[in-house]
């Protein structure tokens, strides 16, 4: 891991900038400038009086029209403004003096904490072209190439934290400036929820591939406005797997009260929003790749996997669970989905019970080890067509497998109730990964819950509650989707295979 130290550079730069301004308008001037001086005049106040008052809109956003007046009292008193170079080492300190912080949670936006601009940098706007990711960058044109510059670093109120926009030759005094790429991303949920933590990471792979795969040396992750330090295990063996760095800033080791200034700062609000389905689909086309390539798989996909006559061979995976959630008779789900298997040809089954955690965690040291988790779980995908499988956070997954993979999910009692639209998850994650969710089947028995079924009291009884099983439901559901993938695996080996007519088959 690379020291926080050794990333960023402590400048302090008092030394005065070197003047541009003057320079600029002596190019503009022409020989003829005599005419043309009360013009020059004119302009150079105007530019001057242009900056100043920029400057001041920015540390002036509570009462800008008693601001106006003072402005055009300046106007009328031209005097002190007439000539840039002799101002400018006063006004380069008034500029670094002025960079005005605001808080990172603009409280007057909580009811619309996630509209339009957020509350989060609730001052700026977001680049946002049709159908691609909605993102802020810095320094850009929308900023008038100022660099982003944040302070405070408060892990329980994010108003308490605070961002500043600053040009490089003027940034606020005892900045840090850190170098090269900044991610910085905002979650409005929980970087622990795989479903939340991957929405906010999508965008970034989403800029990463349109920016030529530029590489960020470093995470800032906020929720609310609060810093974090770490993110779900898996997602942070993903970020890595697909970035080549999840290394995750929490300003540990600097002053507290200097703010740290970003020499390029990329800034994700609304995780996908605004991508298009097709993005979305290349997005998780790019994190499967990483990920098959990462643990040495074949990149070429499933349409490879055929026996010596080329008949396609189909791959169903049931991932069972432990405790919560769990089927109450493994063996019985397991004969079902196997009689159906062993009715069509070149179906190939995979139990698939979660491998041990507990060894993965003390791994931690080395990194790459701590992937054996998803390296297994990137390898099984890779095998599967059919994802058949409880609810629950071994199905973030599904994004291993190939496009149009499918999903059969299931719920115990009471979900379909009273889950809310959570229960929903991993439709939405199997749509925008390009896979088929082949629709989900709701235990009707479970435990007894002492108060009306609709009541969400029930939820807490229902929540983890076992699976049962329907033998004939399930059997005439899998046979169904068996038929489905095969046709399509048939279309597919077909068109990649163009000299086959159907008969030869
Ligand atoms: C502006 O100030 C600089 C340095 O003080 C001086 O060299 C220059 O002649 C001044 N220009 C005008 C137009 O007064
Ligand atoms: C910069 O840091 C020094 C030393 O920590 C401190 O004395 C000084 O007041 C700081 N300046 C500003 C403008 O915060
Ligand atoms: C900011 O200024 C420093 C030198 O003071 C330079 O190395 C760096 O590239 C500049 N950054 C940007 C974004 O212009
Ligand atoms: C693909 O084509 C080769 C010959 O070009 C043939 O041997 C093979 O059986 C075909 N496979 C399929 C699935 O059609
Ligand atoms: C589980 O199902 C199998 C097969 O249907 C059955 O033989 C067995 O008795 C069941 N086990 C329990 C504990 O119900
Ligand atoms: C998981 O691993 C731990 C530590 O290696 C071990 O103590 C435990 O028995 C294992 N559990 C299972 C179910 O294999």
């Amino acid at each position: 891991m690379i020291k926080p130290n050794s990333q960023a550079e402590r400048t302090d730069r008092n030394s005065i900038p070197i003047p541009r301004h003057p320079k600029q308008q002596k190019r503009h001037t022409s020989p003829s400038s005599s005419h043309l001086s009360p013009k020059l005049f004119f302009s150079t106040l105007t530019i001057c009086a242009a900056l100043f008052l920029f400057f001041q809109i920015h540390s002036l956003q509570t009462s800008p029209w008693a601001f106006l007046g003072q402005w055009q009292r300046r106007v009328n008193t031209p005097l002190t403004f007439t000539n840039c170079t002799k101002d400018f080492p006063s006004m380069s300190r008034k500029l670094r003096q002025s960079v005005t912080f605001l808080p990172l949670k603009d409280l007057r936006f909580a009811q619309t904490a996630m509209q339009g601009h957020t509350w989060f940098m609730s001052s700026l706007y977001d680049t946002h072209k049709e159908g691609e990711v909605q993102y802020q960058q810095f320094p850009s044109e929308s900023s008038q190439g100022r660099l982003l510059c944040i302070k405070g670093r408060e892990s329980h109120d994010g108003a308490f934290n605070y961002y500043a926009l600053a040009w490089n030759e003027s940034l606020p005094y005892n900045a840090t400036y850190f170098k090269g790429l900044t991610f910085i991303s905002y979650n409005h949920y929980d970087y622990y929820n795989i479903w939340h933590g991957l929405s906010s990471m999508v965008p970034f792979v989403g800029w990463h591939r349109k920016e030529g795969c530029a590489v960020p040396n470093r995470w800032i992750l906020y929720h609310w406005g609060e810093l974090r330090n770490s993110v779900n295990p898996w997602l942070k063996t993903l970020m890595e797997v697909t970035f080549g760095n999840a290394f995750i800033e929490t300003f540990e080791g600097f002053d507290n009260d200097g703010p740290f200034c970003f020499e390029k700062a990329v800034v994700m609000r609304h995780n996908e929003g605004g991508m298009s389905r097709e993005r979305r689909m290349e997005v998780y086309d790019l994190m499967r790749c990483k990920a098959r390539r990462r643990c040495k798989l074949s990149l070429e996909g499933r349409w490879k996997d055929v026996d010596e006559w080329g008949v396609p061979v189909i791959g169903m995976t049931l991932l069972m669970r432990r405790g919560a959630r769990s089927w109450k008779n493994d063996s019985a789900v397991i004969e079902i989905f196997q009689r159906e298997c062993k009715k069509i040809e070149n179906c190939r089954l995979i139990v698939s019970y979660p491998i041990n955690l507990s060894f993965c965690d003390q791994a931690t040291k080395n990194r790459l080890t701590f992937i054996c988790d998803i390296k297994y779980n990137v390898r099984l995908m890779s095998l599967t067509d059919i994802v058949v499988s409880p609810h629950g956070a071994q199905l973030s997954n599904l994004i291993f497998m190939d496009r149009y993979g499918s999903i059969m999910e299931f719920f115990p009692k009471g979900w379909k109730q009273l889950a809310g639209v959570g229960q929903l998850v991993f439709r939405w994650l199997a749509s925008w990964a390009g896979m088929i969710h082949q629709g989900t089947w709701h235990d009707p028995n479970g435990e007894h819950c002492p108060y009306s079924e609709d009541d969400r009291r029930c939820m807490s009884v229902f929540k983890n509650g076992k699976l049962g099983h329907d033998e004939k439901a399930f059997a005439k559901w899998v046979r169904t989707v068996l038929k489905q993938v095969q046709a399509r695996k048939m279309d597919e080996a077909l068109s990649k295979n163009g000299t086959t007519t159907p008969n030869e088959l």
